[in-house]
């Protein structure tokens, strides 16, 4: 199947990034939030980058022109999908949401489009479910800063088509992207997996005062050449998302182990995310 037209639904961290990566490779994009500051957020960041990308002369006049054409901020679902071959959801991290949002993107999006969730841990087939098309709906995640990160995850459950995976692949090959396909659904795919097992090592260090957070981030760095230490990653990635996708996990093993860390629910409950708000582990000025 040919995607010309994709729709990303939440202009977030993630969402805006996706949307502006699709607009540089060519696909007309529509990129809607329910958030006006998000909104507003989103459009300035592409004016900026677009702006940067040409100063920086990374990219032609002529190419930012055409990428700023390619995509479009809008506030309603509908206005976002009516010509959509592919949609990729890029929304908060809870199951429930999701659910409700699958149900009415089956309603509304023409039959041939593929949804698509970029979820970091939610599989597709608890979603897939929700619609009267599971063999379009499936797992394609991106990482952040999604404009500069060349990994694309593409899961195939049990219920997604041959067709539909290989629609995706190929999208992602064409946003210049490097897809990896997993032939079964885990939980937290194959690079939150890894991550994961840093992340919490690093956490636990915290919290049983090992070490700083700049110390373990510096060993992270030096010792094992991460481009990021643990700590930074968090701040960039969203204290909020560590936070909620742990609860998630905990609500449905019931395993203790599986709660959010005592300082994730820390900096979550002072409001701290991390980079988008200004404070995490460091602290952002604003620029
Ligand atoms: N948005 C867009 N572009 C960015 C960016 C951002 N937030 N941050 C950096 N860049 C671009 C810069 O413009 C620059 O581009 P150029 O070389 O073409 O001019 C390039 O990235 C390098 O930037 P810098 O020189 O400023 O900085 P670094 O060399 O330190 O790179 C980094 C920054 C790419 C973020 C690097 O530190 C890195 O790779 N960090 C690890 C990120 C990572 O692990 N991401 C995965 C997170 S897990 C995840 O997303 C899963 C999800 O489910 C939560």
């Amino acid at each position: 199947m040919e995607v010309n037209n994709i729709a990303i639904i939440g202009a977030g961290n993630m969402g805006h990034q996706i949307a502006l990566c699709a607009a540089l490779s060519g696909f007309k994009v529509k990129c809607i939030d329910t958030n006006p500051d998000i909104l507003n957020k989103a459009i300035q960041f592409v004016d900026n980058y677009l702006k940067e990308r040409v100063l920086k002369e990374k990219l032609s006049q002529e190419a930012a022109n055409q990428a700023h054409s390619n995509i479009a901020f809008v506030s309603t679902i509908e206005e976002a999908t009516q010509n959509a071959d592919l949609v990729i959801e890029a929304i908060i991290e809870k199951l429930e949401i999701k659910r409700t949002l699958f149900a009415e993107l089956d309603k509304i999006c023409p039959v041939h489009t593929i949804l698509a969730t970029n979820s970091s841990y939610i599989v597709s087939s608890k979603i897939a479910d929700a619609t009267n098309r599971p063999d379009k709906v499936c797992n394609m995640h991106f990482f952040n800063p999604a404009l500069v990160m060349k990994c694309v995850e593409v899961v195939k459950g049990p219920h997604v088509s041959d067709e539909t995976a290989k629609t995706v692949i190929n999208v992602a090959k064409k946003m210049s992207k490097t897809p990896v396909l997993l032939h079964k659904e885990i939980y937290g795919f194959l690079v939150n997996r890894l991550l994961q097992a840093t992340r919490q090592e690093a956490l636990k260090l915290l919290d049983m005062g090992v070490a700083s957070f700049e110390d373990i981030d510096t060993a992270a760095k030096n010792g094992l050449g991460y481009p990021m230490g643990p700590f930074e990653l968090l701040d960039l990635t969203g204290i909020d998302l560590a936070y909620y996708v742990g609860m998630e996990k905990y609500q449905e093993s019931g395993d203790v182990s599986d709660r959010p860390s005592p300082t994730v629910v820390e900096k979550f409950s002072k409001g701290e995310f991390g980079k988008k708000v200004g404070k995490g582990f460091y602290e952002y000025p604003k620029k």
